[in-house]
């Protein structure tokens, strides 16, 4: 393994593993509002102050985009962290949330990151070298229908900007699919997806800490991931979608009539 994903995947089990002890005292926990119905523990805070210091210690010049405490120092090596992705499920005992933790370097993400410490899957990549959960290697699914499709997605719950748009898109997979699911954890769900388990994922308005991780594993699962309109700001505009080779143009086909100026924005 990379050594510098060796490093991340020390910092995600540390932090896996706080986050899972603590989900016997959830109704212990300070929370807060940051803002419409999004919330952050202490969890949140300790699990990423954990990673921060697991990277640091290891690489003391590295550069940290985190969540919750955001930017500190400056490298052309960044480290981007969402230190518990799926808060809301956490806070209600919903058994599926994860730790990302991607690094980029010079604006290309070449390490990834996802663990779910209530399954212990450990979902990881290095660009150029293949995805894995836990040592087996991941492959996106060969369905080329979308009819025959299992779709991931996440509704907007904190920012309507695009919800009409999004309804439009949701109302024709739910009739041209076999399925939508919204479990609650972009990051799993991209690792999900890398993992075979949907056949495509798309989803507005996310934050580069919730992708940064889950579209190397994605890419590097033999998938697809591009903006809506199947171009890289992905990273920037967060508007994702995702899918296998074949699924993801269908998925863009869906997607393509629902666009406003602002779902285009690069
Ligand atoms: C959220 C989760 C959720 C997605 C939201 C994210 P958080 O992250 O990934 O699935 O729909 O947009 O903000 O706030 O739990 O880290
Ligand atoms: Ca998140
Ligand atoms: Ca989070």
């Amino acid at each position: 393994m990379h050594p510098m994903l060796n490093t991340a995947v020390k910092a995600a089990r540390r932090a896996g593993n706080l986050i899972h002890r603590s989900s016997d005292r959830i109704d212990h926990l300070t929370v807060t509002k940051k803002s419409h119905a999004d919330f952050v523990s202490e969890v949140d805070r300790a699990a990423e102050q954990t990673i921060i210091q697991t990277l640091l210690e290891a690489y003391p010049d590295h550069a940290i985009l985190a969540e919750e405490s955001g930017n500190h120092g400056e490298s052309e090596f960044v480290w981007i962290i969402d230190p518990l992705d799926g808060t809301t499920n956490f806070l209600h005992g919903f058994p599926q949330f994860s730790v990302s933790i991607a690094l980029q370097h010079k604006g290309i993400i070449t390490q990834a990151v996802v663990y779910d410490p209530i399954k212990n899957e450990l979902f990881t990549a290095t660009r150029g070298r293949g995805a894995f959960l836990n040592d087996k290697r991941l492959r996106v699914t060969k369905r080329i229908h979308l009819a025959d499709s299992l779709i991931g997605t996440g509704f907007p719950y904190t920012k309507f900007e695009h919800m009409d748009a999004y309804i439009g898109i949701f109302k024709d997979l739910m009739q041209r699919t076999s399925g939508l699911r919204r479990p609650g954890s972009a990051a799993l769900d991209l690792a999900w997806m890398a993992a075979g388990r949907y056949d495509g994922f798309f989803e507005t308005g996310l934050h580069i800490w919730d992708i940064a991780a889950g579209t190397l594993l994605i890419t590097e699962a033999g998938g697809m991931v591009s903006d809506l309109q199947g171009g890289d700001t992905f990273l920037k505009n967060c508007h994702i979608c995702a899918g296998n080779p074949n699924i993801h143009p269908l998925l863009l086909e869906v997607i393509k009539p629902h666009l406003t100026p602002a779902l285009k924005a690069k």
